[in-house]
Order: structure tokens, then sequence, then C-alpha cells
């Protein structure tokens, strides 16, 4: 069954590895046009390379945390792909750290990350869905339950489910559905950076902590990045036209409010 993505034009934030990469690599087997992004120049190219044989793909290199570049991110986007159906919106990951020791600094830089990119790049891609289209915010699990040591996450990541509804129920009058995704445990750079950083407060190996990560997942493994994509994919399709302002877990049921 065709899910209605070919020839969509979509544009997939933060997309040089992992979830974004995995994200864009799954619209373009759809038969879509994407653009990737992401602020490293040399990730972004080795991406563009690796992802070229599968569709007709595009990248533009800009920093989440400046909002001048998420808006010229969208703009030129657009433009390469001559309108646009998708925003797809992956972002970088905040600083492990609790409040007692982050820095205002810390906090300043999450709250450009995690939340103005966002507030920028569905203003600013909305302008463009003339004709309606999708927006699909990935987030994380803290929305829903607090990570130790991650309180960038688990308090500025919370502002998108606010983000989520308001634009869903605003959007949503113009034919722009608005969902979000709560991923958990996948396995990217980001598990291998967080599992390093817990290892050294709590005097654990790597492996040790790993290990202690999955046997809370009820699914007994982490995810594959393809997991998390699959979800936006189908958010994206023409499965999910009735599927406005929603957060869905996609965390192996790690989760453990029943709400
Ligand atoms: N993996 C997990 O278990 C998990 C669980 C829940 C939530 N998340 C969240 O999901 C998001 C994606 O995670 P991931 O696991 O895919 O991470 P990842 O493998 O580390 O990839 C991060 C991506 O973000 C890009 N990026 C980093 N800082 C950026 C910036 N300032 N501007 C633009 N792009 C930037 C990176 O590009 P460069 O090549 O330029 O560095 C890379 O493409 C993160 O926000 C993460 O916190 C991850």
């Amino acid at each position: 069954m065709s899910l209605g993505l070919e020839n969509k034009r979509v544009i997939v934030t933060a997309s040089s590895r992992g979830i974004g990469y995995a994200t864009a690599k799954r619209f373009l087997e759809e038969g879509a046009s994407v653009v990737i992004s992401s602020e490293n120049p040399s990730s972004l190219k080795r991406a563009h390379e690796s992802l070229s044989g599968f569709g007709r793909v595009y990248s533009v290199q800009a920093d989440l945390t400046k909002p001048e570049e998420v808006k010229a991110l969208i703009e030129r986007g657009r433009s390469l792909l001559g309108g646009l159906d998708v925003l797809a919106y992956v972002t970088g990951s905040p600083k492990p750290g609790n409040f007692l020791e982050l820095s205002d600094e810390d906090w300043y830089k999450a709250y450009n990350l995690l939340l103005m990119s966002a507030v920028v790049a569905v203003r600013e891609a909305s302008k463009h869905m003339e004709s309606g289209g999708r927006i699909i915010l990935t987030t994380s699990v803290t929305l829903k339950q607090p990570i130790d040591n991650l309180d960038l996450s688990n308090v500025v990541r919370l502002s998108l489910a606010g983000l989520i509804k308001s634009a869903s129920r605003m959007l949503g009058k113009k034919g722009i559905l608005v969902n979000g995704i709560m991923q958990g445990w996948t396995l990217t750079e980001r598990v291998t950076q967080l599992a390093k950083d817990r290892a050294k407060r709590e005097g654990k190996s790597e492996e040790q902590v790993i290990s202690e990560i999955v046997s809370d997942v009820p699914l007994g493994r982490i995810a594959k990045p393809e997991e998390i994509a699959n979800v936006v994919i189908f958010l994206a399709s023409n499965l999910a036209t009735y599927v406005n302002g929603a957060i869905i877990p996609v965390d192996g049921g790690w989760i453990r409010a029943a709400l």
C-alpha cells in the first residue's frame, strides 16, 4: 500500500546522524525529496553522500541554537524543494547534568537548541504549507518521565508539549497536522555519550550502564533509529489523516505512567 509520500517535499532537521538520518532515509525510500541539515559541514557532507543513492536529497548547514539559521534553513529548504509538505523536526542533544551543576549559559543554550529551534521551525515551515502539510516534532520520553541527570531535557523539552498542542489547534484549521513523538532509548551516539556520563558518575562500566538501561525496557532492548523513523513516516503519511495534537511514545513500553 502506498503511504502517499511520493514526491512530497520534506525537511528533516539534525539529520546527519542518528534518528534524523534514519528519518531522512525512510522518506527517501518512500519517494520523497528531502533536505537534510546539521551544524557540522563534514558530517553533513558524509550523510549527503551516503543518502544520495536513495533519492533526491539536498543539504543545508544550520546551527539549531541560532534562530536566524533555523529561519534561513526553512527558507533555503523550501526553495531547493520548490515548496514544502512536511517538516520532520529533530534536534541535537542537550548536555547531561542536574540543575545544581548546570550553568546559566547551559540553560540558555538548551533553551535555544530545544525550544526556540522548534518555535522558529514550526512557524516558518507553516507559512509555506499553503495547501496543508504535516509537522512532526521528535522530543523525548522525558516529557512524561524525567531521567536523572538530564535536567535540560526534563525541563526545557517539556515545553514542546505545549508547542505541539498550541500549534495543532491553530494550524489544524489550515490543514496542517502537528504531532509529536516521545522516543525512548535509541541506539545512536547519544546513548554512548549518556552511558559514558552515567558510568563516570556512578563508578560503573559503560557496559553495566547499558545493561541496566536495557533491563528497564519491557521489550528488553534499545530501539533502532529506524523504529522511531517509521512512526514519523506514519504521521506524515495518508494513514494518519485524523491524528493531530498527539504526542506518541515510541519507547518499547519504558514510560511507567498509565496516561
Ligand atoms: N538516542 C536516544 O536514546 C534518545 C532518546 C530520547 C531523545 N533523544 C533525542 O533525540 C534527538 C536526536 O538524538 P540522536 O540519538 O539521533 O542523536 P545523535 O545520533 O547524537 O545525532 C544528533 C544529530 O543532531 C545534530 N546536531 C547536534 N547539535 C546540533 C546543532 N546545534 N544544530 C544542528 N544540528 C545539531 C547532529 O549533527 P552534527 O553532525 O552536526 O553534530 C546529529 O545529526 C536528540 O535531541 C536526543 O537528545 C535521543
